[in-house]
């Protein structure tokens, strides 16, 4: 049997093979952030199709901390009902559900100015910066308060995730989002001891995974998908982003899911790269997983351009990752986990072409376009 398909656990969750559906926001939530029974569909369809592990979108904390319409919100006990559903429909099928946790920090500013709130940075970026504007609407400065209340925040939806029934947490630490924007020394400016230097930078992850383990306790799965370099030059280096993984290792997450920090110009080269088409193109962060791997005791979960099952049976088996994440394939195909185990090892189908992306940008859900033309 393919070392794909032995369990393996996550503090006390056993995931029962080596594939995980990294985080995706779907864009099928109602207006206010709750379920919807199509997504519980999606939930069914990913567990009943093989994936052991599925991550789910960005899940707001607070409500100004939401990017896009539709994305789940956990900023009340009502939402737990949508979760928990969707946990059994997994669940039915021996999938494992974990709720990404989310705030975006200074990227809410465009949809927070469509609901009439101002988003929250670290520190404000001035007009004359040669990397102004990456964020593209009027944003805030948070204060110490506004820090203590959303680490407050993300303990509260920690705990509710865990009522929900569903099995993990995962903090969106990547992608230039809230996490992200404190680590980069770049976009993180404040004189006080949430900036400066790297131990500062870090402080804002640090406590709010104390805050969620007071609220879980000790047996609860909580993971972080951490950006490890930023993508432009004044930003985060891979050596503090590495150095930042051991410390969270240490800290006492559960499991790392390896990939990007913040993008700057352009998010088609990054952690939504197109043009994968074959295998030398694929798994674009497995150096670094691999770089970080000596240095990380728990499982670490690799996402970023996964399409061969021979590869990535390679990258488990030389452990240069744990689990193996994938997004678009499984948008694609969310039965492709069953047809590799049933012997069919074709490649995914997906081209990379990003349609799925720009439906949700658009605010529609996020499907293979491919598929619509019938493809
Ligand atoms: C439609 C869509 C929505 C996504 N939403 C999230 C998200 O909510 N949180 C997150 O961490 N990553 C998100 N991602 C990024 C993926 O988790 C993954 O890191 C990236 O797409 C690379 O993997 P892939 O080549 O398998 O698609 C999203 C990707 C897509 C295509």
């Amino acid at each position: 049997m393919s070392v794909l398909f032995e369990p393996i656990k996550i503090n006390r969750m056993e995931v029962c093979n080596r594939f995980a559906r990294s985080a995706t926001n779907d864009g099928g939530a109602d207006e206010d952030g709750f379920v919807r029974d199509r997504q519980v569909t999606l939930y069914e369809e990913l567990a009943a199709g093989g994936v052991g592990l599925i991550v789910s979108g960005a899940t707001n904390v607070q409500k100004q901390g939401q990017i896009l319409p539709y994305q789940w919100r956990i900023t009340s006990d009502e939402h737990c009902r949508g979760l928990s559903k969707a946990a059994e429909a997994a669940h039915r099928h021996g999938a494992k559900v974990a709720v990404q946790l989310f705030h975006g920090g200074a990227e809410a500013g465009t949809y927070g100015a469509s609901r009439g709130f101002t988003a929250k940075a670290p520190s404000r970026l001035s007009g004359d910066d040669p990397f102004f504007p990456f964020f593209k609407s009027e944003y805030g400065v948070l204060t110490s308060g506004d820090i203590e209340e959303i680490i407050r925040d993300f303990g509260k939806g920690a705990r509710r995730v865990r009522e929900a029934g569903c099995d993990a947490v995962q903090l969106h630490g990547a992608h230039g989002y809230l996490f992200s924007q404190f680590l980069s020394p770049y976009i993180n400016r404040r004189t006080d001891e949430w900036g400066g230097s790297l131990e500062n930078r870090q402080r804002f992850i640090l406590e709010t995974y104390r805050e969620i383990r007071l609220q879980v306790g000790p047996d609860f799965p909580v993971m972080i998908k951490l950006g490890v370099q930023d993508s432009f030059e004044a930003g985060l280096k891979f050596d503090e982003g590495a150095r930042t993984a051991g410390s969270l290792d240490d800290a006492g997450f559960d499991a790392l899911e390896i990939s990007s920090g913040a993008r700057g110009p352009g998010w088609n080269k990054t952690e939504f790269k197109t043009g994968i088409r074959e295998t030398a193109d694929e798994a674009y962060y497995r150096l670094w997983s691999r770089e970080i791997r000596p240095l990380v005791k728990s499982p670490l979960i690799l996402a970023g351009g996964l399409r061969s099952f021979e590869l990535m049976e390679k990258i488990v088996a030389a452990s240069d990752a744990d689990i193996v994440a994938m997004s678009r394939p499984l948008i694609r195909q969310p039965g492709l986990i069953n047809r590799w185990r049933q012997g069919d090892r074709t490649r995914s189908e997906c081209i990379s072409c990003n349609q799925c992306v720009q439906a949700l940008v658009e605010g529609r859900m996020a499907l293979c376009g491919q598929l619509d033309k019938g493809a």
